[in-house]
């Protein structure tokens, strides 16, 4: 396999995928493709990261995003070490910039952080020598779910171009979708929104920084012409009481059911981030449905992360940092 320069000399940290071109994004996904032959090697793993550590610091819960980060990081030779903040220092009152001057000074090139608290990988890169990748910040930014995303789709729509994506659910706190809308609109594709007034807030908000997008409130005139439906999670952690009348009337209305899958465009894709609420945003047999590519989407996250941490890796050891 060849492996591309790095996606832009400048590029250090992957904080959200707003300051991504097209370009930018495209070279990373067609790094991902490399990445996905590795992977599918009898012995996946290749020594391209050797000598650089990776540090996965999550303050907040996970499963796929973390053991994917150290898969890939794996996969490509690293060292990787993970951080959680329960049973560290961070119990003892050991600050979130004081713990990444720990790391620093252990030798940490790689940081890839998960926080409640919005803006934190961007404080870090601030202070940070190395690179610093954003694994989900509150509501804010999830870059990694979103190019995972985008790889899943172009590899099965072949493009993104004027292709039709829908993102349903709780999009006021998703940092998936902010995310999303960034690289889908980057990529060409038409992106609707659909949700329950209560979870989309200020529509002003959302026409005015993605202007050509369409907000509509019935899932079920959203889903015409859709190539593709990502459903979110109902982030429930981060909802204040009374946003919703009850779950069952939200799944009524916003849950991807197998009658409205049927109503859709033959083919039409389904996507989710998860974890899965089951029989909330999602109907159980809809997520194994043959239109279903959610745990394609997991599988895709580690090649898309390899490509990531490849080009990162790159350019500090082209900066001779
Ligand atoms: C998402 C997250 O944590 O933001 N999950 C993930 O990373 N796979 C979505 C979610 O939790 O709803």
């Amino acid at each position: 396999m060849t492996l591309p320069e790095p996606i832009r000399p400048t590029r250090r940290h992957v904080l959200d995928l707003d300051d991504f071109t097209r370009h930018e994004i495209e070279t990373l996904l067609d790094t991902a493709v490399g990445m996905k032959e590795i992977l599918s090697r009898e012995i996946a793993q290749v020594p391209t990261l050797r000598g650089v550590s990776v540090v996965n610091m999550f303050y907040e819960d996970s499963t796929r995003t973390r053991i994917s980060f150290e898969l890939a990081a794996k996969a490509l030779s690293a060292n990787v070490v993970n951080f959680a903040a329960r049973g560290s220092s961070v119990e003892k009152g050991e600050s979130l910039l004081d713990t990444m001057r720990t790391l620093q000074a252990l030798g940490a090139d790689i940081l890839v952080l998960r926080h409640s608290y919005a803006g934190t990988a961007h404080l870090l890169a601030q202070h940070f020598r190395g690179a610093i990748i954003n694994a989900g910040d509150g509501s804010h930014a999830h870059p990694t779910q979103a190019l995972l995303d985008l790889f899943t789709l172009r590899d099965k729509l072949g493009t993104l171009e004027r292709r039709h994506i829908v993102i349903v659910g709780d999009i006021l706190h998703s940092r998936v979708a902010r995310s999303n809308l960034w690289g889908l609109t980057a990529m060409g594709a038409h992106v609707t929104l659909c949700a329950p007034p209560t979870l989309l807030g200020n529509e002003q908000f959302w026409l005015d920084t993605w202007p050509d997008l369409r907000i509509v409130y019935s899932l079920d005139a959203a889903l015409q012409d859709a190539d593709a439906v990502i459903v979110l999670r109902l982030q429930r952690e981060r909802q204040e009481a009374g946003l919703l009348p009850s779950l069952r009337e939200y799944a009524q209305f916003f849950a991807l059911s197998q009658a409205r899958l049927q109503a859709a465009l033959t083919g039409m894709l389904v996507l989710h981030p998860g974890p899965l609420n089951e029989g909330v945003e999602i109907a159980p047999d809809v997520a194994v449905s043959a239109q279903s590519v959610i745990e394609e989407q997991v599988t895709n996250g580690v090649a898309v992360r390899m490509a990531l941490l490849y080009h990162l890796a790159l350019h500090l050891r082209q900066k001779g940092a």
